[in-house]
């Protein structure tokens, strides 16, 4: 097993390993040191049956259940634990999986949950001829570049995250279309920066820009901090881009790490299988 770093802010490929069996406990080590220190790892190559990603995810980790679709259920009902990220329609005319053929923007998974996931992993099983491919940015970049007056400024601060859309502005299912203002919107609240409790670091932890708000400050300057925050991390320097192969599995540490996938073509095909590995509620820095 190799690991070979990106020249990027973060992520880094592992070569030479199967990932449909059970793991040695020197290569699951190298797996999680490369982890933690290059944020996102991308296997390629693999051939995974839904258990043998749910095996390798639990590796990492107890998992978490996919959100509730829109027709009220997971999209796997047999394994609730895998999510699945397609456009593809099945023959009764239903989808088979979330988020359309649209642009995903920047976002981490599940931010407006009290306890966000700590990973995701994303599996390639089908795959358009153009677009879709998903880029990363590392948090922990972006809040080392900061200004030492916008690291004060935000330091301590909350933000509120959005719960009733999705990345691609979608309304989940039983949320209103509209609320008062953006400080109503339901969903949970976390510190602007984190603190990762084993190794110090600290992470710009902004979940996703739309629908969110800095708790306790006048609307229109949560509104202007945010925009000043997501100008800052959005920058390329931050960030490397997945071009997707079939039987790519990329890992991504959601607490350090935002992802966005292009926009690929309505009328072609692009199936995901996604796991989410639990977390912890954030500890502020
Ligand atoms: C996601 O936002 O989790 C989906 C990313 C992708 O489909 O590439």
């Amino acid at each position: 097993m190799r690991v070979e770093p990106t020249e990027a802010a973060l992520g880094a490929d592992i070569a030479d390993i199967d990932l449909s069996g059970d793991l040695r406990a020197d290569d699951l080590d190298a797996i999680k040191e490369a982890w933690s220190k290059h944020l996102v790892l991308r296997f390629r190559d693999q051939d995974l049956s839904d258990e043998d990603l749910l095996r390798f995810s639990r590796y990492f980790g107890p998992l978490d259940k996919a959100p509730i679709n829109p027709y009220g259920t997971t999209w796997v009902p047999e394994n609730p634990e895998i999510n699945v990220i397609s456009n593809i329609l099945d023959d009764d005319g239903k989808r088979i999986g979330g988020l359309g053929d649209g642009e995903c923007v920047w976002h981490a998974d599940m931010t407006y949950n009290e306890a966000p996931v700590h990973a995701c992993t994303l599996y390639a099983v089908e795959l358009p001829d153009s677009g879709g491919g998903t880029g990363f940015a590392s948090m922990i970049a972006a809040y080392e570049a900061l200004s030492d007056e916008l690291k004060v400024r935000v330091t301590g601060l909350e933000c509120k995250h959005d719960k009733t859309r999705n990345s691609t502005g979608q309304l989940r299912k039983g949320f209103e279309e509209t609320y008062a203002d953006v400080s109503q919107i339901p969903g949970a609240v976390h510190p602007i920066v984190r603190r990762d409790p084993e190794t110090g670091r600290r992470a710009l932890y902004p979940g996703r820009r739309n629908n969110a708000y800095v708790v306790g400050l006048p609307i229109n300057e949560s509104e202007a901090l945010l925009d000043e925050i997501w100008a800052h991390v959005s920058k390329p320097e931050f960030a490397w881009h997945q071009n997707w192969q079939l039987g790519d599995l990329v890992m991504w540490d959601n607490r350090y790490c935002l992802h966005r996938r292009d926009a690929f073509p309505t009328d072609s095909r692009r199936h995901m299988r996604r796991t989410q590995i639990g977390g912890d509620r954030p500890i502020a820095a």
